[in-house]
């Protein structure tokens, strides 16, 4: 294990309760965080000593093992991070090309897990590097931009099981999916975009298709895991799949060494990394609202 990475065991072991020495906090007000998502949380949810180490610091130190270049092509170019899209606006309505499988990935009939949302990519890209022979990954992000540049970095790092495509995953999932030659094993939708105000809520990436389309494609036994570091936004994504519980069950119905607390909430992330957003919510004190289900075998 890098250096790096195991000064940082401590922040990113998933089954282990983070413990962040008190040597790194530090007395100040939090800021506006210069990172992908603006939205702080609110003062009672943050009232412990905010620590020093910063998101980009922490972001890197998780996905040191990644050796992700600097510098993207000139096609990409600079990538700035511009708060919430609007995936109602008529520029995102076009459905994605369905690409040809077997060129994406060199084998296209492996288990594929699909991440809604996929930010940077280094998340998905961590774990695809961790299963080259056995899983497939797909990245589906709706800024251009940053669905290029981790593609790029998948290219660089020679990686033949992941793929990253600029869509808009309301508009686009089932058609993607349901055209994959493989099972469809794994959904994950963490930390979307929490679209605030109630007359936004539509802006909102999980909406009722987007569920359907998920529960009839996902394989039986296959799971989606879902996060998010606002209580708001978890709530209205377990709603939407606790509604389906003639074919999806909570895990802790199917695994008894999963551990929730008394609201059914999972104790720990299970995937053995963490999101960008999730390094940035943890590091200023927020709780994280994650539930993972299984669809009925
Ligand atoms: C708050 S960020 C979280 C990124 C990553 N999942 C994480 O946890 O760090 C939400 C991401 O979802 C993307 N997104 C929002 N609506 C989307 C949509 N309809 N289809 C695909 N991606 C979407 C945003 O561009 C953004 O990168």
């Amino acid at each position: 294990m890098p250096m790096a990475r195991q000064a940082l065991t401590f922040f990113t072991n998933p089954f282990r309760k983070y413990t962040i020495p008190t040597i790194l906090f530090a007395q100040k007000t939090p800021k506006r965080h210069r990172f992908s998502c603006h939205y702080t949380h609110s003062v009672s949810a943050i009232s412990d000593p905010k620590p020093c180490i910063r998101s980009p610091e922490a972001i890197a130190l998780e996905y040191s093992d990644l050796n992700l270049p600097h510098t993207t092509s000139e096609e990409v170019g600079h990538v700035r991070i511009r708060q919430h899209v609007n995936p109602l606006s008529a520029s995102f309505a076009t459905p994605a090309e369905v690409p040809n499988w077997d060129e994406v990935y060199k084998d296209a009939r492996l288990p594929l897990m699909v991440d809604i949302g996929s930010g940077s990519g280094r998340f998905l890209m961590w774990l695809a590097k961790r299963n080259l022979h056995s899983k497939n990954y797909l990245g589906l992000e709706i800024r251009k931009k940053l669905a290029m540049r981790a593609e790029d970095w998948a290219k660089e790092l020679s990686l033949r099981n992941i793929h990253y495509m600029f869509a808009n995953a309301t508009i686009s999932f089932k058609q993607l999916v349901s055209t994959y030659p493989g099972p469809l094993i794994l959904v994950s939708i963490l930390c979307p975009d929490p679209h605030f105000k109630k007359k936004h809520h539509k802006r909102r990436v999980l909406q009722k298709p987007l569920v359907d389309s998920i529960v009839n494609c996902l394989a039986p036994g296959g799971q989606v895991f879902i996060q998010s570091d606002v209580l708001e936004v978890a709530l209205d994504m377990r709603n939407h799949f606790d509604a389906e519980s003639d074919t999806l069950t909570h895990v802790i119905n199917t695994d008894s060494s999963v551990l929730c607390d008394d609201d059914g909430w999972l104790l720990s992330n299970p995937m053995g990394i963490r999101t960008e957003r999730e390094i940035h919510a943890e590091l200023e004190g927020a709780k994280i609202y994650r539930r993972m289900y299984q669809k009925r075998i």
